[in-house]
């Protein structure tokens, strides 16, 4: 019978890695929720210690989701376990993930520790989180570039303090397939007591093999496979979990393996986290890609309608992916569109379902015909903005041959209006300087992106925008049938992770103390 491989999903830890993402509470809670009907085995929800905020969300989703092991991620230090340990008590399953670097590269230049060090500090580490738990994690970090047998002591020593998963991380995405199974199976027959633990791994993708090491991985009898949604991670990112199941789905005859998973959630999920992080998938992606299951030449088209096998080996109903009509127009009310939402997985609270409901009205009065991605889109444009600080209340734009284009906004935050007009060198860039005047955020555009959501020239326009607040990288997304308030909604959702991440804040706690060092120094000079 094919064995059982874990699915932990790192989307929320790892993932969130990702330069420019930053996701808030609610957006952890609603990923982790999906996670959940994704049905994953694991989920890390993040890295409590590192920051408060990101300590609240972590506890937010201990606390709303059942069904998986919600997972944290501590370093070998105590007070990082604490932190985890605090944010994870109220699961229903929890684990602490606790790692430490073991090659030399990090041990002598990051860590600046030596290897009896190390050692010492994943023995208490583990021995420390098992105190409060059951389930522990350990990992050891740069795994494929350590001495094997240093890799064997240390994980011997976690084995023996209790860790119930051992993971092998190939951090930096450097082994190849033949060579990372290799590792893998030195480890499974070099450490005393491995037998009695789960074998986990965790690949990069720097070269493109992230899922190809974690496939050949399992097939030498890994048991635990970490990867992410859309394979969001450090870098190149790690190996992407729809992949991974679908592979192991598809090829059941040969890999003899299986997951828990329910395939028919992955595009929702893929979807919801790409609108989420701001993180586009491209079209050409396996499994999840707008034309993934797209045929376009002839040959094809002509095999596929005598018979999808011809050039199919998946289908699109295993990943979720419907073509659903749905029957809903400007005569429809409230209730018809909270129950086409639910219907399709979106759960919004009595306020989102109220600006969904006013947007979906304004959109029917635009176009012809409303689809389920322009529902989706909406719903999911919702659960983003829900918790802004600023929001757009009001915009107005205009533009012509010969004229300067200009724009007027209103924004509120906490019941306060924030009014600017700007021109600029088009209607885009004057809407952008006016919300950058309104909130007195002074922000370089890094890039620019925009998509159409469905066909049509009155298709729902999705605009990504990645900003520069003092040299930190933030992701914004808006959606609108009008690209220039689509535009809007993205700048100002940019600026709001900005703040969620207290970039602004810090800025102002900066220019204080300078100030403060100035008029330090100028007094010192007037008394003088
Ligand atoms: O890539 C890595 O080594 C990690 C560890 C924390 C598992 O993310
Ligand atoms: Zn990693």
């Amino acid at each position: 019978m094919a064995e059982r491989i874990y699915i932990f999903d790192t989307t929320l830890r790892d993932g969130e890695q990702a330069p420019g993402i930053s996701l808030n509470q609610r957006e952890k809670v609603e990923i982790a929720e999906q996670l959940a009907r994704l049905e994953v085995d694991v989920i890390e929800a993040g890295f409590p210690v590192s920051s408060p905020s990101e300590f609240e969300a972590v506890k937010a989703v201990a606390k709303a989701v059942k069904g998986p092991v919600i997972c944290a991620l501590a370093r070998t230090e105590r007070n990082d376990i604490d932190w985890a340990w605090e944010a994870i008590m109220f699961a229903e399953r929890p684990r602490i993930h606790t790692f430490i670097s073991t090659s030399e590269y990090h041990m002598k230049y990051q860590l600046k520790k030596t290897p009896k060090q190390v050692l010492e500090l994943a023995r208490d580490a583990v021995a420390y989180a098992r105190k409060y738990v059951e389930n522990v994690e350990f990992s050891a970090m740069d795994a494929t570039r350590s001495d094997p047998k240093f890799l064997y002591q240390v994980y011997a020593a976690a084995v023996k303090a209790g860790a119930t998963v051992i993971n092998i991380p190939d951090t930096v995405g450097y082994a190849l397939p033949d060579e990372f199974a290799e590792l893998v199976k030195g480890v499974m027959e070099n450490v005393p007591g491995i037998e009695n633990v789960l074998v986990s791994v965790h690949c990069h993708n720097d070269l493109g093999l992230a899922v190809a090491n974690s496939l050949a991985a399992a097939r030498v009898g890994a048991r635990q496979i970490e990867c992410a949604v859309n394979g969001l991670g450090e870098r190149a990112g790690n190996a992407s979990l729809e992949e991974v199941v679908m592979i192991i789905n598809t090829r059941k005859d040969y890999v003899d393996l299986t997951t828990g998973v329910n395939t028919r959630e992955i595009y929702q999920t893929s979807r919801l986290v790409s609108m989420l992080t701001g993180y586009n998938v491209q079209p050409n992606k396996a499994i999840v890609g707008d034309n993934a299951f797209a045929h376009e030449s002839g040959i094809h088209q002509d095999g596929v309608l005598k018979h999808r096998v011809t050039y199919e080996i998946m289908h699109p109903e295993d990943v979720g992916l419907v073509e659903s009509e749905i029957y809903l127009g400007k005569h429809s009310g409230r209730h018809a569109l909270k129950a086409k939402l639910e219907e399709m997985g979106f759960y919004l609270d009595d306020k989102g379902l109220e600006r969904a409901f006013i947007r979906f009205k304004e959109l029917a009065g635009k176009k012809k015909e409303i689809t389920v991605k322009d529902l989706e889109a909406i719903a999911l444009d919702e659960i983003r903005t829900l918790e802004e600080l600023f929001q757009l209340e009001y915009m107005q734009s205009s533009s012509g041959t010969g004229a300067i284009p200009i724009a007027a906004v209103k924004l509120s935050r906490e019941g306060k209006s924030y009014e600017a007009t700007a021109t600029g060198d088009g209607q885009v860039d004057a809407v952008c300087k006016a919300i950058a005047k309104a909130t007195k955020v002074k922000a370089k555009l890094v890039s620019y992106q925009v998509q159409a959501i469905t066909k049509g020239l009155d298709a729902m326009g999705d605009v990504t925008i990645k900003l520069d607040i003092d040299g930190h990288e933030v992701v914004g997304r808006g959606v609108s049938p009008d690209i220039i308030e689509a535009s809007a909604r993205a700048y100002i959702n940019a600026i709001n992770r900005g703040i969620q991440k207290g970039l602004l804040e810090k800025k102002k706690l900066a220019r204080k103390a300078k100030a403060g060092t100035r008029s330090k120094v100028s007094s010192r000079k007037a008394g003088s």
